[in-house]
């Protein structure tokens, strides 16, 4: 298992050894490497088990740090970057050379993001280096959200796993990428279109594509835990289907059953999407053959929330 610990000069000297080392952020934990060593970038690959047409985010101290990574930043995505990093917004943006091209593979833009999590944040500052760094889980999984979820997937893998408690967001930051200088939203993710729409007016979404999808994470059947999940009113699906292991998954709704899974007692959106992969990862551990899921209100980060639980249900057909 990797040691967990919050020592940010030992993962500074792992990853100036080409190492690699989870790192807490906001959204989700990362798997991190030296971006501008293709060795250590080639690492991350092989320990995600991720295909290496799927490229990967490059994480920055600051917005000043784009531009020797970037040819251009578009006003609008220098705005963006402007009002919400740090935070849980990813920009698309033209790469220089010296990004390498296993990072990007082989596009011609870059994925970079500013985190907001005071330790990663402590560790880019004395970094000479930005930091690759996906999910720190198994590829096509879901997302870790602790250091223990890390550990649980990835301990045997790497060494070191820098922990900075509970993911505060808990879902993946929203990737936006321009197109004739206009922002387009390719994932839905920790800051809401709300939130974007009020600094930029109304902005096109373009988070659904079968083939050469622009965002991987656009795949229909991605973000999957091990249970079979289905989406939908949960008294319908328990007529629909009379399976006898069912786990429940609800927003704020108490079925008084044991194998259930409420988000958000108190009724929150935030709270929803800072439980909703542990939820996930806690049913592959219940005595359930399958999983009932209610959507959430479908506004703010909610929206986020039932893209991820409609795309952990897509799997669900390639069963
Ligand atoms: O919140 C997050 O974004 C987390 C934390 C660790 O920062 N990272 C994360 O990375 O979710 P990952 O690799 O699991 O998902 C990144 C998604 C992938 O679907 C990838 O295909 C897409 O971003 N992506 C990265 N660079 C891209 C690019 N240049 N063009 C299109 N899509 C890109
Ligand atoms: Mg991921």
């Amino acid at each position: 298992m990797a040691e967990i610990g919050t020592d940010i000069l030992k993962a500074k000297n792992l990853l100036e050894e080409g190492e690699l080392v989870a790192i807490p952020t906001e959204t989700v934990y990362g798997l991190a490497g030296n971006a501008l060593n293709a060795s250590a970038v080639a690492k991350i690959f092989t320990v995600k088990g991720r295909p290496q047409f799927d490229p990967l985010i490059v994480h920055v101290p600051n917005v000043n740090a784009v531009h020797e990574y970037v040819t251009d930043i578009p006003e609008k995505a220098y705005a963006l970057a402007q009002k919400f990093w740090p935070g849980p917004l990813t920009l698309l943006l033209e790469k220089k050379s010296i990004m390498p091209d296993l990072v990007t593979a082989g596009l011609e833009t870059v994925g970079i993001r500013c985190p907001d999590h005071p330790l990663t944040q402590d560790l880019l500052k004395i970094l000479s280096f930005p930091l690759a760094a996906p999910s720190a889980n198994p590829f096509g999984y879901v997302s870790p959200t602790t250091p223990q979820h890390v550990n649980d997937q990835l301990g045997n893998k790497i060494k070191y796993i820098l922990d900075g408690g509970k993911c505060e967001v808990g879902i993946e930051s929203t990737i936006v990428g321009m197109e004739d200088g206009e922002p387009v939203v390719y994932r839905m993710g920790g800051l809401s279109i709300e939130d974007i729409e009020a600094v930029m007016g109304k902005v096109r979404i373009q988070t659904h594509s079968s083939s050469n999808p622009r965002s991987p994470g656009q795949l229909e059947s991605h973000y999957a835990p091990a249970k079979k999940v289905f989406v939908g009113k949960i008294e319908e699906l328990l007529l629909e289907y009379p399976a006898h292991h069912v786990g429940l998954l609800t927003f704020q709704n108490d079925f008084n059953t044991p194998n259930q899974y409420i988000l958000s007692p108190s009724g929150t959106l935030e709270e929803a999407a800072q439980n909703l992969f542990e939820a996930l990862r806690a049913f592959d551990k219940m005595d359930v053959d399958v999983v009932f899921a209610e959507l959430v209100p479908d506004v703010g980060i909610g929206r986020a929330i039932n893209d991820r639980l409609k795309r952990a249900a897509a799997t669900a057909d390639r069963w």
